[in-house]
């Protein structure tokens, strides 16, 4: 069978190479992939808005399933065109995928169904808010209501911050339509694991635990960014807080989009604070994370095909997963300037060592061939990621690669994984 993943980061590589690997798949292309894609699957240049570019292709192509790796596709309806169209894609529909695109939506719809997370507020008046805000005082996290690219949760510690925070997405309109309501929530103490599950809208089948660096620089300082690097599995999820995972979080979501008329199909990913192994939810997202889905895919012992069509089809109930039992960590190399602005163009070398390498890939997002050579054109650029027995073993081997990798202008935090270690 021909498959198509949509999308062009790390997370999609790791999708295209573990696709790859199905021997049920004849083809695998990539729109609109990059540089290290090209290298699994055959990229074709659509972009991930091109909603009606992909419905052409696949009817040209006769693409037996499209894999969707993001967010915005899904959130612009890709799934809902698709099936009109009768043709196989995996993700969820627009309005299940609100879950992710609507922060209002999804923190109502755990309050209605009673699904633990921060008490919030929701507002489109800087007025109200600032009331609110009076009473129930800081420390608080403002949070745009629409997709704000992984930079719409503003964490504040004074009034000052809050109101700061406010008037920028509420009046000045940082992020655009995103951020014309906002909601103030709790700010949760804890630690953050990333909780990710397969679904049909009826069975939930967990991954594997994992979490992610969201923060820039080593000891989580410095502003937020998609993820600096991520590692599977995560021991802040024992096996009582993935109980209550499952039963208090992932099974009652899933219910409750069904109980809605939003039947949910795809990949439920539920980030979420964990203190005294008590869960609660921080976000939704409709998708597989990245950087955690590069340490997942690597982790994942069975063909993810059946699974992923056994999804679509509605199939899911009975379906396992077999997993390798070491750990995976992911160390991202990005642009120097990343989350802001930064340079791009600088030759990537050394890729090539780390090749002969046993128990790491590279998993590329931001990067094009240029005459044959590798050059940075992302802010995150590589995600360097390695097996070992232990976590220790995939932090080490993850690197001594990345130090194999020589480009002036990559930078990548230095303690990636090293937050499993108090639990060895
Ligand atoms: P979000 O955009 O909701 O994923 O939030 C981005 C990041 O902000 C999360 O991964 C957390 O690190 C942090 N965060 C969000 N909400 C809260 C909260 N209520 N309490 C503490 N930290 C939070
Ligand atoms: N790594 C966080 C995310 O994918 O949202």
């Amino acid at each position: 069978m021909k498959v198509l993943v949509i999308g062009s980061g790390g997370r999609e590589h790791a999708l295209c190479w573990k696709i790859k690997q199905s021997p049920f798949v004849s083809h695998v292309y990539c729109a609109p992939g990059n540089a290290g894609i090209s290298k699994h699957a055959e990229c074709v240049d659509i972009k991930d808005t091109d909603i009606e570019g992909f419905v052409r292709f696949a009817r040209a192509e006769e693409i037996y399933l499209t894999v969707v790796g993001p967010e915005l596709p899904l959130a612009l309806g890709i799934v809902d065109r698709f099936e009109k169209e009768e043709l196989r894609i995996f993700g969820p529909s627009k309005g299940a995928a609100e879950i992710e695109s609507s922060k209002v939506f999804s923190k109502n719809l755990m309050k209605k169904y009673k699904i633990p997370t921060a008490f919030f507020s929701t507002f489109n008046d800087f007025d109200d808010a600032v009331r609110w805000v009076k009473e129930v005082k800081p420390p608080l996290v403002v949070k745009a209501d629409g997709l704000a690219g992984g930079k719409g949760a503003v964490i504040c510690k004074t009034e000052e911050e809050v109101f700061d925070a406010l008037d920028a997405m509420i009046k000045g309109k940082v992020f655009g339509d995103a951020g014309e309501r906002v909601i103030i929530e709790e700010f949760l103490e804890g630690e953050e694991a990333s909780f990710i599950a397969f679904t049909d809208g009826e069975t939930v089948l967990p991954l594997e635990s994992s979490q992610d660096h969201k923060a820039l620089l080593d000891n989580d300082e410095g502003p937020n960014t998609g993820g600096m690097g991520a590692y599977s599995p995560a021991p802040v999820v024992t096996p009582v807080v993935h109980r209550k995972i499952m039963e208090e979080i992932m099974i009652p979501t899933v219910n409750a989009l069904k109980e809605e008329g939003r039947k949910y199909k795809g990949v439920l990913y539920a980030g979420v604070m964990i203190k005294d192994e008590e869960p609660r939810v921080l976000e939704f997202n409709c998708r597989l994370g990245d950087p955690e889905a590069q340490p997942l895919m690597m982790r994942m012992k069975s063909d993810i095909v059946p699974i992923l069509n056994a999804i679509v089809d509605e199939k899911l109930s009975g379906k396992t997963i077999e997993w390798r039992s070491d750990a995976s960590v992911c160390v991202v190399m990005a642009s120097r300037g990343y989350p802001g602005d930064y340079k791009k163009d600088f030759e990537i070398n050394g890729l090539k060592d780390v090749e002969s390498m046993e128990g790491v890939i590279v998993f590329h997002s931001g990067t094009a061939l240029q005459n044959g050579r590798y050059v940075t054109s992302g802010g995150r650029v590589l995600g360097v990621t390695a097996l070992g027995k232990t976590v220790p073993d995939a932090i080490d081997l993850a690197y001594k690669a990345v130090r194999l990798i020589k480009c002036e202008s990559l930078y990548y935090r230095t303690d990636i994984g090293r937050k499993a270690l108090k639990y060895l």
